[in-house]
């Protein structure tokens, strides 16, 4: 039985009084049954590590370098995220995609920066709308993985993979728990296929997960958890997800 994992994608939001008060809240309402972390703006994770420090709830950024050092102003290396205690770091999310032109191979390379590092990257794959609707979905998302589990080779098993349907994300339009399970398992077989462990395997879902919908779509067989992005703000949704992970 794979156990849970509900991680909360911030984005550029928060504040330090905002953090502060979201993060204690979070550890007033645990103990939670399923492993919870959250993936901050990078310049809040020292104080955050600071804060969870001492509890079993975890933390990790938004993104990573692929290089290890060196001239690349303004980036971030796993080695760094490291140091700052990061359990994850998300990449290839699809905000980061469309908007930083992000290629299948630059996530893979970014991924294999992370797990050089001991961080673990949850992989981010989707596809948007058109994309769903010319019938692509499996091929996109498949190709999407596909690149990651090329460039890491025999650690590819070490991953977290998120399917985040694009045209889900912050929209309030959730996939059916139907959907998703569609896609999980696909993605399942491209794990098992190409690792031999893809049943132990973690793939979360992300888009629009909010307390109402949470628990359906993480009884499917395949859901193993969410990446929550607005639901991930407000305390009390986030915490009722977290229990909605059993
Ligand atoms: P959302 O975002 O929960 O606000 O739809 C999810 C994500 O982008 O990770």
């Amino acid at each position: 039985m794979r156990r849970k994992l509900v991680v909360g994608n911030w984005k550029m939001h928060g504040s330090r009084p905002a953090n502060a008060e979201l993060l204690s809240a979070l550890i007033g309402a645990r103990p939670f049954a399923a492993d919870v972390a959250v993936c901050v703006p990078a310049v809040f994770l020292t104080e955050t590590a600071a804060t969870l420090a001492s509890t079993e709830l975890r933390w990790g950024a938004q993104d990573v370098s692929p290089h290890e050092q060196g001239a690349y102003t303004g980036e971030i290396s796993a080695g760094m995220l490291a140091e700052c205690g990061c359990r994850y770091v998300i990449t290839g999310h699809s905000e980061r995609r469309a908007f930083h032109g992000e290629s299948d191979l630059l996530v893979a390379q970014k991924a294999k920066a992370a797990l050089a590092r001991g961080v673990t990257p949850i992989v981010c794959v989707g596809e948007t709308l058109a994309q769903r609707e010319a019938g692509e979905t499996e091929a996109v998302v498949k190709r999407q993985l596909s690149a990651v589990i090329h460039q890491l080779a025999h650690c590819a098993s070490e991953i977290v993979v998120a399917y985040e349907p694009v045209w889900a994300i912050g929209t309030g339009r959730t996939a059916t728990p139907e959907q998703a399970q569609a896609v999980h398992a696909i993605l399942r077989a491209q794990l098992q296929a190409a690792t031999g462990r893809g049943e132990a395997m973690k793939i979360l879902y992300g888009g629009s997960v909010k307390p109402d919908n949470a628990a359906t779509l993480f009884a499917q067989a395949d859901i193993d958890g969410g990446l929550i992005g607005g639901a991930s703000l407000k305390a009390a949704d986030f915490i009722a997800i977290c229990r909605a992970a059993a």
